[in-house]
Order: structure tokens, then C-alpha cells, then sequence
């Protein structure tokens, strides 16, 4: 009789192994059927907090809740059956102690099932990472532009452009990697600046507006798929418009029942 395969889940080992062999795949999912279609072709599937923008419509991810994580978390988790999941510590939940992001992280954790949280890591962080590491928590990292401070650094920039915030955030970076983090996304940093850090650190480099020699990439799943036309960076490509999609869709949808052609007969019982 043929086995039932075994599901197997992608490991923090699996993604260290994949530095400078095999491209890391990683896009962000918030809901149940959209991480059950990215489990197949991703290795990381990332409950970002860029959720506050994509589905709750806030301005930034500032206003984020852990609440708002553990639940989109949870149903990313009901869905996955190979995909490693990282879920974001949002905003004021890990910044002002080692503690206090050990015990979001915990609830995090304990809550969702996920397998790692991804916590964004300017100068200092580091013994909060060792700490959260030390404590059993599998830890990524996140340099170049934070989007958490982005109301104090005055909009969606691209960092490190200076060779003095340049150095920064590479010492930021090997720091990360030093305390014990299992990898690090780059973001909107010069190609340069993170080919770099790729070389400099022995864990893998995920980048997203960073360069092509990093060790994965990482897209957020609605710019990916054209669901905001207006949000186009430079980094973003479109795979696909949905949002003209689904606006025709639903105008056809509309037209059908003003016409009376839906439902058919077929539909009813
Ligand atoms: O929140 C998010 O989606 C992210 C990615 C942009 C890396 O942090």
C-alpha cells in the first residue's frame, strides 16, 4: 500500500545550509488560502507587519498590534505544511528590554505555532538577540530601512547611501549574525552595501530592494501580485494586476445580477 508522504517542515538548518548554494524564495502571507498557494514554492513564509498597510489599511506599520500578528499568524500557520514561518514583532513590543521581547516573542510563539520572529534591528539590538536566541527562539534580523521608524526617519528612504551609514549598518548586520540570528533581510540598501554584508556574515543575506547576490529574496505578496497599483517602488515587480482583475470581475458580477444573469438555473436547487 503506498505510504502517506510525510510532510516535512523546512528547518532553521535547511535555510543556513542554503548560503551561497540555492537562492532562498520568501514572500510575505497574512491569510489561510494565500499561504496554503505560497507553501508550495516559497521556503519562508514571512506574517510581516506590513500587514497594518495591506489588509487593515493603516498609513504605516507603526500602529501594528501583536494581537493583530498572533491572528494572522495563526491562520498562516493552519495552512502551511513545508514553509518555514517568521512572524514580525511589531512596533513597542521587543525595543525597550531583552525581557520584554522575550516574552512577545514567547506569546508569539506559543500562540501561533510559528517557527521564528523577525524583529527589526538597529544599533543595540544585539543582546536582545542573544538573549531571545539563548532563550530558544529562532531570531531574524532586519537592516537597512526599518519600516517601524519610518516616522522619524521621514518616509520610505533608501538607507546607507553615506559611507558612514553604510559602515553602520554593516556593523549592524555582523552583529546580528554574531548573536545568534538565523538570517537577515536587507532592505533598500545600494547593491553594493549589501553584497558586502552577504560576504561579511555567515548567515543568509534576504533582500528586497538590496541586490540580486544576496541569498534569497523577499516581496511583499500584494506588490507582487499588483493588489495596490498606486505602491510602486523601485524595487517592486508586478507579476500579475489583480486589482484590474478583480475590478473587472466584480463589475461583471454586478452587470450579471442587475441583468438577471446570475444566478442560472444551474446555480439554484
Ligand atoms: O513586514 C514586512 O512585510 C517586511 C518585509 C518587507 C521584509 O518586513
Amino acid at each position: 500500500m503506498p505510504m502517506k508522504p510525510i510532510s516535512k517542515r523546512i528547518s532553521t538548518a535547511d535555510i543556513l545550509r542554503k548560503k551561497n548554494h540555492e537562492k532562498i524564495i520568501c514572500l510575505t502571507a497574512y491569510t489561510f488560502p494565500m499561504a496554503k498557494i505560497l507553501d508550495e514554492y516559497c521556503d519562508i513564509i514571512l506574517v510581516g507587519d506590513s500587514l497594518g498597510m495591506t489588509i487593515y489599511g493603516l498609513p504605516d506599520t507603526v500602529d501594528v498590534t501583536l494581537e493583530m500578528m498572533i491572528n494572522h499568524g495563526k491562520a498562516v500557520m493552519k495552512a502551511v505544511k513545508k514553509c518555514f514561518v517568521v512572524v514580525d514583532l511589531p512596533y513597542g513590543t521587543y525595543e525597550n528590554s531583552p525581557k520584554q521581547a522575550w516574552e512577545s516573542a514567547k506569546k508569539v510563539i506559543s500562540e501561533t505555532g510559528c517557527d521564528a520572529i523577525k524583529i527589526e534591528t538597529s544599533h543595540g539590538m544585539a543582546s536582545t538577540i542573544k538573549f531571545l536566541v539563548e532563550n530558544g527562539v529562532n531570531v531574524m534580523g532586519h537592516v537597512g530601512l526599518l519600516p517601524q521608524s519610518v516616522r522619524k526617519i521621514g518616509g520610505y528612504k533608501y538607507q546607507g547611501r553615506d559611507e558612514k551609514s553604510a559602515q553602520e549598518i554593516l556593523e549592524t548586520a555582523k552583529l546580528v549574525a554574531e548573536a545568534g540570528a538565523f538570517s537577515i533581510v536587507i532592505e533598500a540598501v545600494p547593491a553594493k552595501l549589501a553584497d558586502k554584508i552577504s560576504a561579511a556574515i555567515s548567515i543568509p543575506t534576504i533582500g528586497i530592494g538590496a541586490s540580486a547576490n544576496c541569498d534569497g529574496q523577499v516581496l511583499v505578496i500584494d506588490d507582487l501580485l499588483g493588489l495596490n497599483q498606486e505602491f510602486k517602488p523601485k524595487f517592486v515587480k508586478h507579476y500579475a494586476n489583480l486589482a484590474e482583475k478583480i475590478s473587472e470581475s466584480v463589475k461583471e458580477f454586478a452587470t450579471d445580477v442587475k441583468t438577471r444573469n446570475f444566478p442560472e438555473r444551474k446555480h439554484l436547487i
